[in-house]
């Protein structure tokens, strides 16, 4: 068996410490260690605990990694995001229908050549690592070359992350088009070749209810229901426009989330991204099915989208993960998406610690994804894909650090101030998968 051994500030969760930072849902263990065995946990917990507990020998076999005085965490799960899309971050001056037609669909269509699918497979794959995100769920193009090629990437670098082709068979260039069967033969194809391969699942992916005619959404909710363990990917309630469209264009259903439920097209191992412009009945609603929201604050601020209510959704129960959204949003970091989402937060009237805000960048985002049997938290068995963070990277950092005591003030800064700059190394089911310098 291989064994490694981590010493640094460990931290994990068991659950979310909800508003109030109930101690009970996390663990911290400040000189502390891992115990890794053939990319599995093994143990968590004091360093002192942890090394009189190995066998003879393991000790001295092990490879071990010194992280004194910094932070580990299992890595970021970011929930939702476009590889297609890394090269349009930052194109200005527009809100959603717009962004989509005058950069985002000109940026998809490039994808149409497999060797431009690939370098952006490997430049996203590579930068995902290097801001500490070990798992994600991850759009392609409606090309199905786009989700091989990504899925080729993932699986070369033993990550377990979701990737879809996406179906959209109208309102669309035509160049970007499929139809209801093609676009579901597609999938199928995708989904013999890649789902449950090593760490792999595929996620069924129509873009957002205007890009589909009602027969694409109507396979698409059979296939989601008839393969096992099968994940789904969309966007809802975005954005005013977006909202008042969706309602020309389903004048039978009452509301854009039922656009998705009458198709089949929530439930468990779906989620839907944004959910900003949702009722409380219907947070409750996703919630009973088992559907959940990706929150993506730098997304929504960067096109002007409006303000995820993160209380209220984790009030109605709902399984919440942050995410980028890249390319809306403005970078790979979920600690700088973490202060974008304190902003929101802020704007919402209900600030988020920092403890339920690195919940939702690890544990809440492997619940979200419906993944947390094997990641997301240093519970034994879990897979061991973490993420090491120099508390003191830049010197504001520094400073700061050197005035605060407490866990949570420090993790506080750490999410305000905190950026790629604070990773120092990310590992992936135990072996080390990217390191600075
Ligand atoms: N809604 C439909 N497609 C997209 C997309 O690519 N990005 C975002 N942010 N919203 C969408
Ligand atoms: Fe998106």
């Amino acid at each position: 068996a291989q064994h490694v051994l981590v010493r640094g500030q460990v931290l994990h969760f068991l659950s979310d410490p909800g508003p109030e930072a109930d101690p009970a849902a996390w663990q911290y263990f400040d000189d502390g260690g891992l115990w890794i065995v053939d990319g599995r946990i093994e143990g968590a917990g004091p360093w002192d605990a942890i090394v009189p507990a190995l066998p003879p020998g393991v000790r001295e076999a092990a490879a071990f990694h010194d992280h004194r005085g910094r932070l580990v965490l299992p890595g970021f799960v970011d929930t939702h995001l476009h590889y297609a899309q890394a090269g349009i971050i930052g194109a200005y001056g527009r809100q959603l229908l717009d962004w989509l037609n005058d950069y985002t669909f000109p940026a998809e269509a490039r994808l149409a050549d497999l060797s431009e699918a690939e370098r952006a497979a490997a430049f996203v794959v590579e930068r995902l690592l290097a801001h500490g995100t070990t798992s994600a769920s991850v759009f392609g193009t409606v090309h199905a070359h786009s989700a091989d090629a990504f899925f080729a990437v993932a699986e070369a670098h033993r990550l377990r992350l979701l990737c879809g082709k996406v179906l959209m068979d109208r309102n669309c260039p035509d160049n970007l088009r499929d139809t209801a069967e093609s676009g579901i033969r597609d999938s199928l194809d995708l989904i013999n070749r890649w789902h449950g391969r090593g760490r792999l699942r595929y996620s069924l992916t129509p873009r957002f209810a205007p890009t589909s005619t009602p027969e694409q959404l109507r396979l698409a909710g059979e296939l989601f229901a008839s393969v096992p363990d099968l994940h789904l990917q969309t966007h809802l309630a975005e954005n005013r426009a977006e909202m008042a469209w969706v309602a020309d264009l389903f004048p039978d259903r009452r509301s854009y989330l039922d656009v998705y439920t009458h198709f089949g097209l929530a439930g468990p191992r779906a989620i839907h991204a944004h959910c900003i412009h949702l009722s409380n009945d219907q947070r409750r609603a996703m919630a009973a099915s088992g559907t959940s929201a990706a929150f993506c604050p730098s997304s929504n601020l960067f096109l002007g989208s409006g303000f995820f209510d993160h209380a209220a959704s984790l009030d109605a129960g709902l399984r919440v993960g942050l995410a980028t959204d890249i390319g809306a949003g403005t970078g790979f970091s979920l600690l700088a998406t973490l202060r974008d989402a304190y902003h929101v937060s802020q704007a919402c009237g209900t600030p988020l610690g920092s403890l339920r805000g690195f919940y939702l960048a690890t544990l809440g985002g492997a619940r979200a994804l419906y993944l947390d049997d094997f990641i997301g938290s240093f519970a034994p068995g879990r897979e061991a894909d973490l993420v090491v963070l120099d508390w003191a990277a830049t010197p504001e950092l520094a400073w700061r650090m050197e005035r605060t005591t407490t866990l949570a003030e420090r993790l506080f800064a750490l999410m305000i101030l905190g950026d790629q700059r604070c990773v120092v190394a990310t590992h992936v089911l135990g072996e080390v998968a990217w390191r600075r310098g």
